[in-house]
């Protein structure tokens, strides 16, 4: 008996990196997988691979920003399995390097639709369903960078504190519930999201993290995946700390 046997999860920026990990992950060990992403091919990809490994995974393609592709996926889900029990808000980006001076509005925007608005977009759709079932884990991806605000990365740091915000008040508001909200704040990972940034905006972060290495997406995956199970019943609206060390708080 596998811990999400007979579970259906919805993992957004799935295709690759960090939810691609926890894709493979929930699904290794019993979960049915609906994979979010706006990248088409790459998503069709992670889905066939998932499938080749023996997992019943679907693919949604669309941008999370958009309150449609959240509710396409909820219906998705709903009509291919009839229940939703994980929801892991994990797409992201990274943003443009800069001072705040140097930064426009318009990426500021940018930055918030995929990070902030697309986490509360799959909240609002997902969350009547666990509700009604009295049963839900919820996991989003936040970072250390939100927790610390990384200079020359102000988009990126305050879209992901606001995600430790929605945790903690989410949290609540369904403490009396069987549904769960936890975040987790990675420091930095080895994935396609370093592309976006300097070499010496990565060598910042890299540099504060003690255990002098960077977290492996393997180390991400077992705490999302511990905070996705039935197991983690005592713990809601927290931050789950996941950085080698950089943030011991
Ligand atoms: N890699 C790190 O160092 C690090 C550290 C802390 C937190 N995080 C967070 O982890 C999460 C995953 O990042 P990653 O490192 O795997 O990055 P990644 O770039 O490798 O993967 C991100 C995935 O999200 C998808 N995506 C991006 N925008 C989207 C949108 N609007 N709609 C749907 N899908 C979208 C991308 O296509 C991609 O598949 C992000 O929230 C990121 O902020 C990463």
């Amino acid at each position: 008996m596998s811990r999400f046997d007979g579970q259906v999860a919805i993992v957004t920026g799935a295709a690759t990196g960090i939810g691609y990990g926890i894709a493979k992950r929930l699904g290794g060990e019993g979960a049915r997988i609906l994979l979010v992403d706006v990248d088409g091919s790459m998503g069709e990809q992670s889905a066939s691979e998932l499938a080749a490994r023996g997992v019943d995974a679907r693919l949604e393609i669309g941008d999370v920003g958009d309150q449609a592709t959240a509710d396409r996926a909820v219906t998705r889900a709903i009509d291919a399995w009839g229940r939703i029990d994980v929801l892991v808000n994990n797409a992201g980006i990274g943003g443009v390097n800069g001072n705040i001076w140097e930064l426009s509005v318009e990426e500021m925007d940018r930055v918030y639709r995929t990070n902030l608005r697309g986490v509360f977009a799959f909240c609002h759709a997902v969350l009547p369903h666990m509700i009604e079932r009295d049963y839900g884990r919820v996991v989003n991806i936040a970072s250390i960078a939100g927790k610390e605000g990384n200079p020359r990365m102000v988009p990126y740091s305050a879209t992901k504190a606001a995600v430790i915000g929605l945790t903690k008040s989410v949290g609540k508001e369904l403490a009396r519930t069987g549904v769960r909200v936890n975040c987790v704040t990675p420091a930095v990972v080895q994935t396609r999201i370093l592309d976006e940034f300097t070499p010496e905006q990565v060598q910042y972060m890299v540099d504060r993290i003690p255990m002098g290495r960077t977290g492996e997406i393997d180390e991400i995956a077992a705490l999302v995946a511990w905070l996705a199970s039935e197991e983690c019943s005592f713990s809601t609206g927290a931050v789950f700390d996941i950085s080698g060390g950089r943030a011991t708080y």
